[in-house]
């Protein structure tokens, strides 16, 4: 299958994720403002329907990255953003989770990428000790949350409700107040963590987006990139490292949307190459048993 429902779009599986593109540590402006331009040109023209963005991605750089690359949009476009954080001037990633800054930051999202609704918006919880580790439902808390973002959709500011970061019991509470259009948790080869919140999407044929597909830009020694049996694979079928990996993430179910993130015109060329590869019984299999 080339595409999945998210929410009330019908996107390609393989999308484009924002976050390397603002400078080092997602912050401040790129490296190289052109290349920036040309990797959201590139992705648009190679056929990508689904880029992931944030206002805290610079802040407000990925933002306007996508805006001057793409403005006016191209019909078929999803722009997703995610909600719930914020960065201080020594860019630190801050919570931002209360419902008036919810609401403040998907207006902020419209009015930086020059929209009048987004695709879908994920309500990204912050609040255990690991940032990218989904942590305990504060359930009065996370009510309100859902209510500040049933309301935005309800008034036609976003298409549809995302959660990011979550557990299977923010999943179950949020499916009994409404309908959800995605999920976003960390997720690949060697973190399968979040295994159960992806079988409850497949469950409810909800779209998972998993972040940090590659392994993130975050670790020096990429676990993924570098785990022996995808550089093993890669080696044998002539393909790269981050296309077995892709190959692997997207083979795991049909509501798998992938949204890797590169700063790169080559990477994102190589990744594109996905949507192309199918992997074998016995190499996935390998692969399956490789965490
Ligand atoms: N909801 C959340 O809390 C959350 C958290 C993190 C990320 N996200 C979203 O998920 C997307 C994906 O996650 P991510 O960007 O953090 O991590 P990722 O996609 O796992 O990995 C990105 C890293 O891989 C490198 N890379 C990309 N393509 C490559 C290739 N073909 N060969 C070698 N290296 C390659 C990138 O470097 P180059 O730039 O050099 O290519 C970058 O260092 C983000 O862009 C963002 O939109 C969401």
């Amino acid at each position: 299958m080339d595409s999945f429902s998210l929410g009330t779009h019908t996107v390609g599986r393989v999308g484009f994720g924002a976050m390397q593109l603002p400078g080092p540590g997602v912050f401040g402006p790129p490296r190289d403002h052109e290349q920036a331009i040309a990797v959201l040109r590139r992705a648009v023209e190679l056929g990508i329907n689904h880029i992931d963005t944030a206002q805290f991605y610079g802040p407000n750089v990925a933002n306007e990255l996508i805006r001057e690359a793409l403005h006016p949009y191209p019909a078929d476009l999803a722009l997703v953003s995610k909600v719930g954080g914020k960065r201080d001037d020594q860019a630190n990633w801050l919570p931002a989770q209360q419902p008036d800054e919810l609401r403040a930051d998907i207006e902020q999202n419209l009015t930086t990428l020059r929209t009048d609704r987004l695709a879908a918006v994920n309500l990204r919880v912050f609040g255990g000790h690991d940032p990218s580790a989904p942590a305990e439902v504060d359930r009065e808390l996370f009510d309100r949350q859902l209510t500040a973002m049933i309301k935005a959709r309800d008034e036609g500011l976003i298409d549809g409700i995302g959660l990011s970061s979550v557990t299977v019991d923010h999943l179950r509470i949020a499916l009994d107040r409404t309908e959800i259009a995605c999920v976003q948790n960390a997720y690949n080869l060697v973190d399968r963590t979040s295994q159960p919140v992806l079988d409850l999407c497949i469950e409810h044929d909800i779209a998972f987006v998993p972040f940090f597909p590659l392994g993130s830009g975050f670790a020096a020694d990429n676990p993924v990139l570098g785990h022996p049996a995808v550089v093993r694979e890669a080696t044998k079928f002539g393909r790269t490292p981050a296309q077995i990996a892709l190959a692997w993430t997207l083979s795991v179910a049909p509501n798998v949307l992938l949204i890797p993130g590169t700063s790169s015109v080559a990477h994102l060329e190589e990744n594109i190459e996905v949507r192309d590869i199918t992997l074998d019984d016995d190499v996935k299999t390998e692969l399956d048993d490789a965490a």
